[in-house]
């Protein structure tokens, strides 16, 4: 049994519709990996094939995600037509993560809290350690969460440089964030969610300028509760 708990607790192996981030819905799944067959990144990879595909309505389309070059940038097609929705994924060794959603940028990351220790210090600014008091141990874990998260929904493929992403606000629940790049200025929202004894950071942004949302991927409604299934 853990003794925290961040937002959402999620279960393994459903379907979450219906996450809020920001004004953004999302969707997420998580599982252990199974077996050595798979690398990480192909069982990350075909986690977020299947996620894009259970929430589409139509289920014969083939759903592609493929990481894109210089940084590996996961990218969805749907019948061979990109962009699809937004799609993330992030791995551990002991657990795949996958989100997906079709109104904003989304980032995933999952961290183990053990290893989010004081090393990680040098990549945090003094205003983000006095963020929030950090009784349960966990404000380095939030910290990190969040900003590889940002990272990722920023959509940027230039390499994660931790210290240009500030983290804004944070609490247990959720967290605000900007991403600073040489060439890119974009602000977001995020929320945590705990997946056994792993705290997730969902990070979301506005699509760039011209890419609509995307009608086809249902998300979940515009109201939490979740649903997982
Ligand atoms: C993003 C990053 C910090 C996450 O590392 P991590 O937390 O240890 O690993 P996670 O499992 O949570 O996430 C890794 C996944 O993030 C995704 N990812 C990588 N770069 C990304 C980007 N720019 N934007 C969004 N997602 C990205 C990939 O799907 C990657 O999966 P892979 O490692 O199987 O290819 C790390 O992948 C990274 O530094 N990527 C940039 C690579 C780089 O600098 N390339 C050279 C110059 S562009």
């Amino acid at each position: 049994m853990i003794g925290y708990r961040c937002g959402n607790a999620l279960p393994l192996g459903r379907v979450c519709r219906g996450l809020r981030v920001g004004g953004w819905a999302v969707a997420a799944v998580f599982e252990p990996p199974v077996g050595d067959a798979e690398s990480l990144s192909g069982a990350a990879l075909r986690l977020a094939e299947e996620l894009v595909q259970a929430t589409l309505p139509a289920t014969d389309a083939v759903v592609r995600v493929a990481g894109l070059a210089p940084s590996g940038r996961p990218i969805a097609s749907i019948a061979g037509v990109t962009p699809g929705p937004s799609v993330s994924v992030s791995h551990v060794r002991d657990l795949l993560g996958a989100a997906v959603s079709s109104d904003g940028q989304v980032g995933l990351d999952i961290v183990d809290p053990a290893d989010a220790g004081r090393a990680l210090d040098v990549f945090f600014s003094p205003d983000e350690l006095a963020l929030m008091p950090d009784d349960l141990g966990l404000l380095r874990a939030l910290l990190w969460a969040a900003k590889e998260a940002a990272y990722k929904a920023a959509g940027i493929d230039t390499e994660f440089r931790p210290r240009r992403v500030t983290v804004e606000s944070l609490s247990l629940n959720g967290f605000t964030w900007g991403v600073h790049d040489r060439h890119v200025e974009v602000h977001g929202a995020g929320r945590f969610a705990t997946v056994g004894r792993h705290v997730v950071a969902i990070a979301v942004t506005a699509f760039a300028a011209g890419r609509g949302r995307l009608a086809a991927v249902g998300c979940g409604g515009c109201e939490e509760p979740i649903t997982c299934s």
